[in-house]
C-alpha cells in the first residue's frame, strides 16, 4: 500500500523530519522560507495531509482544494486559529494541534516577559552595549518590584495555570483570573482567585498576562476602553495571540501613560510589528518565541506526527480539535 503523502510547510528539527520521512511520503521545506498562499494551495492539491505551522493560513480554498484532497491538517502548535475550522468541518478534514508539550516553555516566556518589562532589563542591556553605562548608581534604570504583587490571568487553561503556579509559588504573587468554565476548587490549587469579568481582573491587577485563545469573542479584548481600566502602573503581557490586543490602542496607552509597560511575544499581523511599538522603550518585543526550546520544538513535531500516524492507522488522533 502506498504511504500517505504529507506536506510539511516549514523547516522542522532534523529529528522530526527524519521520523516523518520514515513514516510517510513527505515533502519538506528545506529553504525555511514560509510558503505563499499559492504554494500552500498547490501543496494541498498533491497531499493527503498538511503539517503546517501556526502562521500558515489554512483557508477554505486550501481545505476544499481539488486534486488528491487533504484529509487531515496536523497543526504544529497548540493554537489553531490559522485554520478555518468551519471549512475543515464542511470538507470533512480532521484538524489536530500539539497541546501539553509546550505549556512550560510558553509559561516561562510569559514570566520572562513580565520580569523583563517590570525590571526594564532589555533597555538596561541596550544601554550597556551602547557604552552608556558609567558605573553603578542608586537611582539608575529603576524598574518595579514583582514579588508579592497581583497578577491577573485572562484564560486559566494549561498555560494560564502554569503561569499562575510560577507566579504564586515562585514570586509569592496574588493571582486573579477570569475564565468562567474553570471550577473554583481546581483554580485554588494554583493559588488563583476567580473574578466575574475581565474588567474586574484588569482593575485589580498590577500585571496582566493573556492566555485566551484567538476567536471572534476574544479579538481586541484589550482595547482603549479596557486599557483605561488598568492601574497606571500596570504592565500587560501577551504570549497568546496578537489578535487579543488592539495594537494601535496599546501604543496610545503606552505613550499616554495609561499603563506603564507591556511585554509582547505575539502580534496582530506577524511578522509585521506596529511601528508605534517599535518606537517605544516601555514595551519588550519578542519574535513569537513562546515555545522555542529545542526539546519542545522536537516534542511538538513528534506530537503532530503521532496524530498523523493515528489518523492513517484508522484510530482517533489524540489531539483532534475538529
Ligand atoms: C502555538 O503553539 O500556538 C504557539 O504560538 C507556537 O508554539
Amino acid at each position: 500500500m502506498s504511504r500517505p503523502k504529507v506536506v510539511i510547510t516549514a523547516k522542522l528539527p532534523d529529528a522530526v523530519e527524519h521520523k516523518a520521512a520514515s513514516l510517510f511520503d513527505v515533502t519538506l521545506n528545506p529553504t525555511d522560507t514560509l510558503l505563499t498562499a499559492a504554494q500552500l494551495l498547490d501543496a494541498a492539491r498533491t497531499a493527503d495531509a498538511l503539517l503546517p505551522n501556526v502562521t500558515d493560513k489554512i483557508t477554505a480554498d486550501i481545505l476544499g482544494a481539488s486534486g488528491r484532497r487533504i484529509k487531515i491538517v496536523a497543526n504544529y502548535g497548540v493554537g489553531f486559529n490559522n485554520v478555518d475550522i468551519a471549512a475543515a468541518k464542511a470538507n470533512g478534514v480532521v484538524v489536530t494541534n500539539t497541546p501539553d508539550v509546550l505549556t512550560d516553555e510558553t509559561a516561562d516566556t510569559a514570566i520572562a516577559l513580565l520580569l523583563m518589562a517590570a525590571r526594564r532589563l532589555p533597555s538596561g542591556e541596550r544601554m550597556l552595549r551602547a557604552g552608556q553605562w558609567h558605573g553603578w548608581r542608586p537611582t539608575q534604570h529603576l524598574g518595579t518590584k514583582v514579588t508579592g504583587k497581583t497578577l491577573g490571568i485572562i484564560g486559566l487553561g494549561r498555560i494560564g495555570r502554569a503561569v499562575a503556579k510560577r507566579a504564586h509559588d515562585g514570586f509569592g504573587m496574588r493571582v486573579l483570573y477570569f475564565d468562567p468554565p474553570v471550577p473554583m476548587g481546581e483554580a485554588k490549587a494554583y493559588g488563583a482567585e476567580a473574578r466575574a469579568t475581565v474588567e474586574d481582573v484588569l482593575r485589580e491587577s498590577d500585571f496582566i498576562s493573556l492566555h485566551a485563545p484567538a476567536m471572534p469573542e476574544t479579538r481586541h479584548m484589550i482595547n482603549a476602553k479596557t486599557l483605561a481600566l488598568m492601574p497606571r502602573h500596570a504592565i500587560l503581557v501577551n504570549s497568546a495571540r496578537g489578535d487579543l490586543v488592539d495594537e494601535a490602542a496599546l501604543v496610545d496607552a503606552l505613550k499616554a501613560g495609561t499603563i506603564a509597560g507591556a511585554g509582547l511575544d505575539v502580534f496582530e499581523q506577524e511578522p509585521k510589528v506596529h511601528p508605534g511599538l517599535l518606537a517605544l522603550d516601555n514595551v519588550v518585543l519578542l519574535p513569537h518565541l513562546g515555545s522555542a526550546s529545542t526539546e519542545t520544538r522536537v516534542a511538538m513535531g513528534e506530537r503532530a506526527l503521532a496524530n498523523l500516524e493515528a489518523f492513517f492507522a484508522g484510530d482517533p488522533p489524540r489531539d483532534r480539535v475538529a
